[in-house]
């Protein structure tokens, strides 16, 4: 009996090992453990055996069949492991993009602009100060002498945060209150920009979103008249858009400036662009920042900083430098 125990156990262990997958295994495991297998069949030939042979070959059945058993065991953990890579693979979404070349990051335009406006105003000795995007209502309308009620108010179309007691505070609608908040950090004389976020209530439309950069300029100091204003602006001007290029004021109204004005570049073609607007800093503003109007004086400047990455790379729509499209962005 012992050869064919043998025989059943190799011929066995040969077809569990050459199943391919869990349904061949599942009929190979009913051939070799089920009622016709082998190993159960010599069982009933114990019979004819005496007590010796009876356990001897009972034994080494009982073995045989325990090793049968463990290789199915075994062979169903491979194939399923096999069968659950299969299917992981077939399952698998490909998140990645194709880009056709290899492209490292690059800066966006804005930033580009905002990066090189600051290096010009460096380099004409400015430092730069900062001031947070949610901002009082204090400082971005009270201590910029907008009286209370006052249209002026309605006209920057602000976007209110429900934050304090109602109308307390917003998202910064101009980076002036950056003014206020320097005057009250820093004895003059300052000279500082004010890159940074504004934000209005606004339907984005071509030139029009309701987020976006300015850059305030604030400067304090012994006799600062508006001479020294129109020409920090003019300096500016030709420093940032070439020699060819020059500026001009024009009179206008803001109620944290007394005299006010708008700043517009003439082009080497003659045609003219509004920046922003400018201004000698009000006694009530420069009192608000803490400092004394019989003493100090100075003028304060801010403009849009998007529209000069627009008309730097003739693009017409501003929606298109928010699209994150990397086909778009990628040309500059
Ligand atoms: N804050 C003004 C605006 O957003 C611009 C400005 C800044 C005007 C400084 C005068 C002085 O329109």
């Amino acid at each position: 009996m012992g050869p064919e125990i043998d025989r059943a156990l190799t011929q066995g262990l040969e077809l569990i090992g050459a199943t391919a997958d869990l349904e061949a295994l599942a009929a190979a495991e009913t051939a070799v453990l089920g009622r016709r297998a082998p190993v159960v069949e010599l069982r009933r030939g114990l019979a004819a055996l005496d007590e010796d042979g009876r356990r001897v070959f009972g034994q080494a059945l009982n073995t045989a069949r325990q090793r049968l058993e463990s290789a199915v065991g075994e062979r169903r953990a491979e194939l399923g492991a096999v069968e659950r890579r299969r299917r992981l693979e077939a399952e698998r979404l490909d998140l990645t993009e194709v880009v056709p070349e290899r492209r490292v990051g690059r800066v966006h335009p804005f930033t580009a602009a905002w990066e090189r406006l600051e290096d010009v105003f460096l380099g004409m000795g400015f430092q730069v100060a900062e001031g947070p995007e949610i901002e009082t209502e204090a400082l971005n309308f009270g201590a910029l002498n907008f009286p209370e009620g006052h249209p002026a108010r309605e006209s920057f179309d602000t976007l209110w945060v429900e934050w304090g007691a109602p109308g307390s505070t917003l998202l910064r609608t101009h980076t002036s209150p950056v003014q206020v908040r320097t005057m009250l950090a820093q004895e003059p004389p300052i000279y500082v920009i004010c890159p940074g976020r504004v934000f209005r209530q606004d339907t984005p439309d071509a030139t029009h979103m309701p987020v976006f950069h300015q850059i305030e300029g604030l400067v304090i100091d012994r006799g600062i008249t508006m001479g020294d204003l129109a020409g920090t602006l003019e300096e500016f001007t030709k420093a940032f858009f070439g020699g060819s290029f020059t500026s001009r004021l024009r009179p206008s109204y803001f109620p944290f400036t007394e005299p006010s004005a708008e700043f517009d570049i003439q082009r080497p073609d003659g045609s003219w662009m509004e920046l922003g607007g400018c201004g000698m800093v009000h006694p009530n503003v420069l009192r608000a920042g803490g400092i004394d109007p019989e003493e100090w004086s100075g003028f304060a400047f801010g403009f849009g900083i998007d529209r000069f990455a627009l008309a730097r790379h003739g693009v017409d729509d501003l929606r298109e430098f928010w699209s994150g499209d990397i086909r778009f962005l990628s040309q500059f």
